[in-house]
């Protein structure tokens, strides 16, 4: 009969059982067949423990060479696929340390010693998210470089900018991209602020209250990279905080959130744009689907799935602070609910980040930079819809203002202006001089300057305004920026 006690871990936890877990009790209360892509964490923190707990003379050297040789072995066991989960050992921390044990024998079941799977779990899944922000934040610098692109190709593009979803004032196609930029860089930020707290180590509280063994936890943070901008090593300060909290967990998926909203609001607008009535855009072919009874159909699937994504990662933050709100300190089996709501947000943005840098810019040639395949803007349709709508009868205001009116006397005479207009079924720029000096003498020709579409444009020359001059400086200032990240 085997001596490792985790083999028989499908009967009873230890001797104070007096039966064994009933199989439905069993699959109810395991979280192996999800938990497991936490291996690598949970490989990396036992050898951080290991080699710390050696250090501190609290294991020896040869124990611990033991571990790091049957930790390579279930690495290689794992890569291969070869090794073998059971739903018994019920989660990725028993299932390691049993193959541990059944390679090694006694030193598997040492390292164990001044921890428990309270704060072994809280310190697998801040190592497994530290490196997927890592990830989120090339892929989102990857869709800040497509928007980019196409925004530089794009400032002379006009068209109509809306409020309450109803024609404002002409602006650059290039601005209107570039105010995403400005959400997507405020979500990279975020990122790297929740990545900072995120890397602090749990490890060493043990199940709550600390240990009694000499350890060394500011080692162990050392090792396993969980340090501050200057290099220094950040542990959890209270061992009841340190295995309980998942605020990690849920600021990330907060963030996540926010993303995906700003995902979100860029796919209403794709979708908007597409369709037959404004007609701006095309959707590269390869990102939408047609339709099985519509022939005629190119639908824009892929930012529709986005903007319903985006519901499921806000249910998934609800479903983490509803999962925290009432547990007492300090772990609660509740908290293995907060893998698989975390899991599927880090994928779900990760795919639709890559998604949207791809449908936006299309793919980028690795040896020249060029971007080929990604949306065709119809600037014709853009500009033609700019000029409808009366999109510069602020330019008309401001200009009588300019001649000495005050505001508010400007705005009512191009009113009766418009109103006239709209009467007559003309655009402003239509009207004769005669007709415009009818509204007010001080007008005269260099007002049709005003009234053009790139007049307007060039005339917003305040910092961040939609002159063509203030998107230049704001590309180079991105360009920049994403150069230093
Ligand atoms: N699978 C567990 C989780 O995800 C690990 C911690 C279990 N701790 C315990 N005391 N039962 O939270």
């Amino acid at each position: 009969m085997s001596t490792n006690p985790l083999d028989q871990k499908s009967q009873a936890w230890s001797g104070l059982f007096n039966e064994p877990m009933s199989e439905l009790v069993q699959r109810y209360t395991a979280s192996v067949f999800f938990d497991q892509r936490l291996w690598r964490a949970d490989i990396q923190g036992s050898l951080a423990h290991a080699q710390m707990l050696s250090e501190c003379g609290i294991l020896s050297a040869e124990d611990f060479k033991a571990i790091q040789s049957g930790m390579a072995q279930i690495t290689s066991e794992i890569e291969s696929g070869q090794f073998e989960w059971k739903l018994a050992l019920e989660d990725v921390h028993l299932n390691i340390e049993a193959r541990l044990t059944q390679i090694i024998g006694d030193a598997g079941k040492r390292l164990h010693t001044a921890r428990s799977r309270n704060d072994q779990v809280a310190t697998d899944v801040r190592l497994w998210l530290s490196a997927e922000i890592d990830l989120i934040l090339v892929l989102l610098k990857d869709l800040q470089s497509s928007l980019l692109s196409l925004a530089k190709d794009h400032i002379d593009v006009i068209l109509p900018g809306f409020t309450h979803l109803q024609v404002a004032q002409p602006v650059s196609f290039a601005h209107h991209l570039l105010a995403y930029m400005e959400m997507f860089a405020r979500d990279a930020q975020r990122m790297r602020e929740i990545q900072s707290r995120t890397n602090t180590l749990p490890l060493g509280a043990a199940a709550l209250a600390g240990t009694s063994y000499p350890i060394n936890r500011l080692r162990v943070a050392e090792l396993l990279g969980m340090v501050n901008a200057k290099g220094e090593p950040q542990v959890c300060q209270n061992s009841l905080d340190a295995v309980s909290d998942r605020d990690f967990a849920i600021e990330f998926t907060s963030a996540s959130s926010l993303l995906m909203v700003h995902i979100s609001r860029m796919s209403e607008e794709l979708i908007l744009w597409m369709s037959q009535n404004f007609a701006f855009i095309q959707i590269a072919d390869r990102f939408t689907t047609g339709s099985s009874i519509m022939p005629q159909k190119k639908n824009p699937d892929v930012p529709e799935l986005a903007r319903g994504k985006t519901g499921r990662v806000v249910g998934h933050l609800m479903g983490l602070l509803m999962l925290m709100k009432a547990q007492p300190l300090a772990y609660n089996k509740d908290n293995q609910e907060d893998k698989e709501p975390l899991f599927d947000t880090v994928d779900t943005v990760k795919d639709t980040l890559r998604i949207f840098a791809q449908m936006i810019a299309g793919e980028k040639d690795p040896q020249t930079g060029q971007f080929s395949g990604g949306l065709r803007i119809h600037k014709e349709a853009m500009q033609n819809a700019a000029l409808k709508g009366y999109a510069t009868a602020t330019d008309l205001a401001d200009y009588l203002v300019k001649k000495g009116l005050p505001f508010r006397d400007a705005h009512e005479t191009v009113a009766l202006a418009v109103k006239q207009s709209i009467k007559d079924g003309k655009e402003l720029s239509e009207l004769t001089l005669e007709e415009l000096q009818s509204f007010h003498k001080s007008i005269n020709a260099d007002v049709f300057e005003v009234l053009s579409l790139e007049g307007s444009l060039n005339s917003r020359t305040s910092l961040g305004g939609t002159a063509p001059l203030q998107i230049q400086s704001q590309i180079e200032r991105h360009t920049q920026r994403l150069q230093k990240e």
